[in-house]
Formats: C-alpha cells, sequence, structure tokens
C-alpha cells in the first residue's frame, strides 16, 4: 500500500501531459488545481479527464467510488499565482520552452507553500537551468511522465545540481502515489528516455522524406520487425509533433547534429498538423484521438 499523495497539487499547463498528471493525482486523492492560459485547452481537459475516468472503470482500473471522488479534486483557474497558492507540490507541464518554464516557476515559487515541491515534466530541457532561477532551488526537481499517462508506468526523476536529497525523496514518494514506478537519472540533455525516443522519430520522418517506404510501412516494420509497441511515426503524432519538434531542436543544439529535425516535420507543424492533438499528423484522429481509416497522404508517389 502506497502513502497518500500530499495536496494540494497544482498541474500548469492543461495539453496533453497536464490533463494526464492531474488525472493520476486525483486519483492517488489529492486535492488538484488544473492551471492553463487557455480557458478552451481547460474545458477540454476536464471533458477528457472525466471521459478517461469513466474508460478506467469500464477496464476495472479504477474503483467507481475512487473516480466518483476524483472528478470532485478537480478544479481549473487561467492564472497560475492563483492555482499555485498553498500547493505543496507543483507540476510543470507547459510547452517545451525555457522562457515559458522561467516565468512559471517563478510565479510557483512565489505563491507555492515554502517547502512545496516544485517539479517539471519537460522531455529533455536541462533541469539545472530551468529550476536555476528559483531563489530556492534545492525544491526543484525533474519528474518525467509518459504519454498517456495514466497508463505508463514510468516516471525519470531528475535531479539538478541543485536539487536536495529530500526534495528527490519527496518526488519519488509522490510518483509512487501516483502509481508509478521510478528511475532516477543524473540532468542530462534527453535524460534516459527523450534521447533515445527523440533519435527513433526523428530517423523514421528522415526514411520517410527520403522514400524508404509508406509511413504505415515504416511502423509496421518496426512494431512486427523489431519489436516495438508503437511505430515511430505514429509515436511523434501521439508525442506532438510540435513538442518533438522544440526537443529535437534543444537536443541538437546541446548533444550534436544527429538530432536535427527534418525539413518534412518542420513543413507539418507549420501547416498545423500536430498529430492526435490537432486531428491531423502522419495520420488522421477523430475528437478522441482515434486512427481514423484510411491511408497517409504522405505515403511513396512512386
Ligand atoms: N507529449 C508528450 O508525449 C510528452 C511526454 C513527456 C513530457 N512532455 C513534456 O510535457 C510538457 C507539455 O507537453 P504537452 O505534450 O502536454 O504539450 P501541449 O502542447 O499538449 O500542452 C501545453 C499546454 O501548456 C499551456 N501553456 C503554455 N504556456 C503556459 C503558461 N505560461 N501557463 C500555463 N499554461 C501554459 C498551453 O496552453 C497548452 O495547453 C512539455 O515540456 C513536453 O516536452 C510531453
Amino acid at each position: 500500500m502506497t502513502a497518500a499523495l500530499e495536496g494540494p497539487v497544482t498541474v500548469v499547463g492543461a495539453g496533453v501531459m497536464g490533463r494526464g498528471i492531474a488525472y493520476v493525482s486525483a486519483v492517488a486523492g489529492a486535492e488538484v488545481r488544473l492551471v492553463d492560459v487557455d480557458a478552451g485547452q481547460l474545458g477540454s481537459a476536464v471533458t477528457r479527464i472525466g471521459r478517461d475516468l469513466d474508460a478506467g472503470v469500464e477496464r476495472g482500473k479504477v474503483e467507481a467510488a475512487t473516480a466518483d471522488r476524483a472528478r470532485g479534486l478537480i478544479s481549473t483557474t487561467t492564472s497560475v499565482a492563483e492555482g499555485c497558492t498553498g500547493a505543496r507540490l507543483v507540476v510543470e507541464a507547459v510547452v517545451e520552452r525555457m522562457d515559458v518554464k522561467h516565468d512559471v516557476f517563478r510565479t510557483a515559487e512565489a505563491n507555492a507553500a515554502g517547502d512545496a515541491v516544485l517539479a517539471t515534466n519537460t522531455s529533455a530541457m536541462s533541469i539545472t537551468e530551468i529550476i536555476g532561477g528559483l531563489d530556492d532551488p534545492s525544491r526543484g526537481v525533474g519528474m518525467h511522465f509518459f504519454n498517456p499517462v495514466p497508463k505508463m508506468k514510468l516516471c525519470e526523476l531528475i535531479e539538478g545540481l541543485q536539487t536536495s536529497a529530500a526534495t528527490m525523496d519527496r518526488a519519488e514518494a509522490a510518483a509512487r502515489a501516483m502509481g508509478k514506478q521510478t528511475v532516477r537519472v543524473q540532468d542530462l540533455p534527453g535524460f534516459a528516455t527523450s534521447r533515445l525516443n527523440a533519435l527513433i522519430g526523428n530517423e523514421g520522418m528522415r526514411m520517410l522524406e527520403e522514400g524508404v517506404a509508406s509511413p504505415e510501412d515504416i511502423d509496421t516494420a518496426v512494431k512486427l520487425g523489431l519489436n516495438h509497441p508503437m511505430g515511430p511515426l505514429e509515436m511523434g503524432d501521439l508525442v506532438g509533433l510540435d513538442t518533438r519538434l522544440d526537443i529535437l531542436e534543444y537536443l541538437a543544439d546541446t548533444l550534436g547534429e544527429r538530432f536535427r529535425p527534418t525539413n518534412l516535420q518542420r513543413r507539418l507543424v507549420a501547416a498545423g498538423r500536430l498529430g492526435r492533438k490537432s486531428g491531423h499528423g502522419i495520420y488522421r484522429y477523430d475528437d478522441d484521438g482515434g486512427r481514423l481509416d484510411g491511408p497517409s497522404d504522405l505515403g511513396r508517389r512512386s
């Protein structure tokens, strides 16, 4: 039996990841404040969390009473300061941009409880740099969840240069209360997961650009031939092609040119084809993120 999750928990950013982190926090019994500057994102996050709770109950993963209680534990606001007031744990899940994360961390520190853990869900960026602007950076840490958060078992814990041992232990206890297994990773770009995932995804995109095979055949080859549960192109659509583009740019600047994103990736993002969350990326999706039938329009044209 894991210990209860200490609340209030504030999740800043109500996109693909923020809504999942809010879900697991509420299921773990904490009061959750979900924050986003975009009110529309908050509305759709609450709808999706409700549907995910229903699905969790149907699949026998969540007790009906736990799901009902979780619904009542989540509130929303468009003000980061208001959402962070008195929080014991803040998990930042905004866009993968250093300047935006710095702003959120400054506001979180000014408003959260004096002993709050301030965590970032960044996929790849330096924890040391993200928490570097805090008055007390020893409370900052990386808590890297995976998509979709309710289903994925791992939370990578990343120790910034200034992170205290007590903060690491509290972040670990929080992740475990959310039902996650943890690994501890040093603060190097891309950690132990995104570094590999981004490289494989980028190579898949490069193969598509070179016309090696259709998107469906590249994904099928990797799933059936290499035993990956998802192909690299469908994984890119799941992550979000815009988020992946930001991750690749950062990894190219920090780890080397092998991570430099393709022109195809840049063009898809410029066209608003962001993957599941926008309904169209490499493939097409319905409003619930379900894949629509029919071949990708990026197939070989030869
Ligand atoms: N998508 C993934 O598979 C995945 C997996 C692990 C980690 N991450 C990381 O999680 C973070 C969020 O990614 P995502 O996929 O959920 O992105 P997303 O684009 O789905 O959502 C980001 C949200 O942040 C909001 N936002 C932007 N600026 C804000 C601000 N100043 N204050 C409050 N909200 C703000 C946006 O309105 C948007 O709703 C990124 O750092 C990303 O690298 C993503």
